[in-house]
């Protein structure tokens, strides 16, 4: 291999530059020129390629984002897309491409390499941990950090007004920003994905931690926890929103609306949204990412196409790209059974 390409897609998480810096350092090592490409397969499909030397990767390891820019695009949309790849992949003489990405950017990497034979090896990213084949992904330990800390922070402020604080936290379809920050905060009800609640569950809990004397609560929730279908607390139009949505979000102003209906408690929400996703990675992000980096390349010279760079245990291993993008890794029951030692 004497040119490798890298390029990064989807969501941006803590971590990217990281196992950019990472790629390009391991391929020095070995002699190999690599190409950064820009925005995800958007700057494969137009061209947007610029040479990635020990000079621009140089004091990029603490910043958030990716200095190659990210995007959604899918390189397999139109016939001419591909023509498109496929001409520029010629053009800069590429041997190989990493791409880093979750599950969306994997999956298209893996079709890529099926249909028209790419030499692709892939590195797992996202903050939400979904993905199979690997025990976390980078980006997660970040995005735990910033929740916990918001959490202690709404702590004083819900103390100090005798509140219910409604924390709203990404995860798309899984729990494990929820119920990690959830515990780490100390979330007195954490929601997630996997587990449907019941508001009047919530609404009990609340009503005895008041009877115990504590007249605040912090409750975590995931963009993507909902009621139970039969839940008997929402009117038509409310169930209709919660379960027919498309978008994620929303759910911490329903649940605040119906708590205050139910317990008259004062109530406020806050949504986290991107602040999760944003600014420095912590430094086992920065760890996790610089040796999936690492390993990236190695799999390129050992020609594990089609296979993607993994953490299991302790250690870094490859694994079929299939096993990351084929299922939603739910969150640990273990983990779910100790939030809920909390409760309450
Ligand atoms: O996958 C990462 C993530 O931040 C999810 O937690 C969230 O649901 C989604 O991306 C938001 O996507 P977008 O950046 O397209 O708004």
């Amino acid at each position: 291999v004497r040119t490798l390409g890298v390029l990064t897609g989807g969501g941006d998480a803590p971590g990217l530059n990281a196992a950019l810096r990472a790629v390009v350092r391991r391929a020095m090592q070995y002699g190999i020129r690599v190409l950064g490409i820009h925005q995800g397969w958007n700057g494969l499909i137009h061209g947007r390629v610029e040479p990635l030397t020990r000079y621009s990767i140089s004091g990029i390891l603490p910043r958030g984002g990716t200095i190659l820019g990210t995007s959604r695009v899918n390189p397999l949309e139109t016939d001419e897309v591909a023509e498109r790849i496929r001409a520029n992949w010629r053009k800069y003489e590429l041997d190989a491409l990493v791409v880093i990405g979750g599950e969306g950017t994997l999956s298209a990497a893996l079709e890529m390499h099926r249909r028209y034979g790419y030499p692709i090896v892939g590195v797992p990213k996202t903050i939400d941990n979904d993905l199979c084949g690997t025990d976390m992904t980078f980006g997660f330990d970040t995005a735990l950090s910033v929740a916990t800390e918001a959490i202690d922070r709404l702590h004083t402020t819900a103390e100090s007004h005798d509140r219910v604080m409604v924390v709203e936290v990404m995860g798309r379809h899984a729990g494990w920003i929820a119920a990690g920050a959830g515990i780490a905060g100390g979330a007195d009800i954490i929601l997630v994905p996997e587990h449907p609640f019941r508001i009047s569950e919530v609404c009990q809990i609340l009503n005895h931690r008041k009877s115990l004397g504590r007249f605040f609560s912090i409750i975590v929730v995931a963009e993507d926890a909902h009621p139970h279908p039969d839940e008997d607390f929402l009117t038509p139009e409310e169930k209709e929103r919660v379960f027919q949505h498309t978008r994620l979000g929303g759910i911490g102003h329903l649940l605040a609306r119906k708590i205050e209906e139910l317990t008259g408690i004062e109530t406020r929400v806050t949504v986290l949204g991107y602040t999760q996703r944003g600014g420095v990675p912590t430094a086992y992000d920065r760890l996790l990412a610089t040796r999936l980096g690492v390993k990236a390349v190695d799999m390129v010279r050992a020609s594990e196409f089609g296979c993607m760079a993994a953490l299991q245990g302790m250690r870094m291993v490859s694994v079929p790209i299939e096993q990351a993008v084929s299922c939603i890794k739910r969150l640990d029951d273990e983990l779910y059974e100790t939030a809920r030692v909390f409760f309450g």
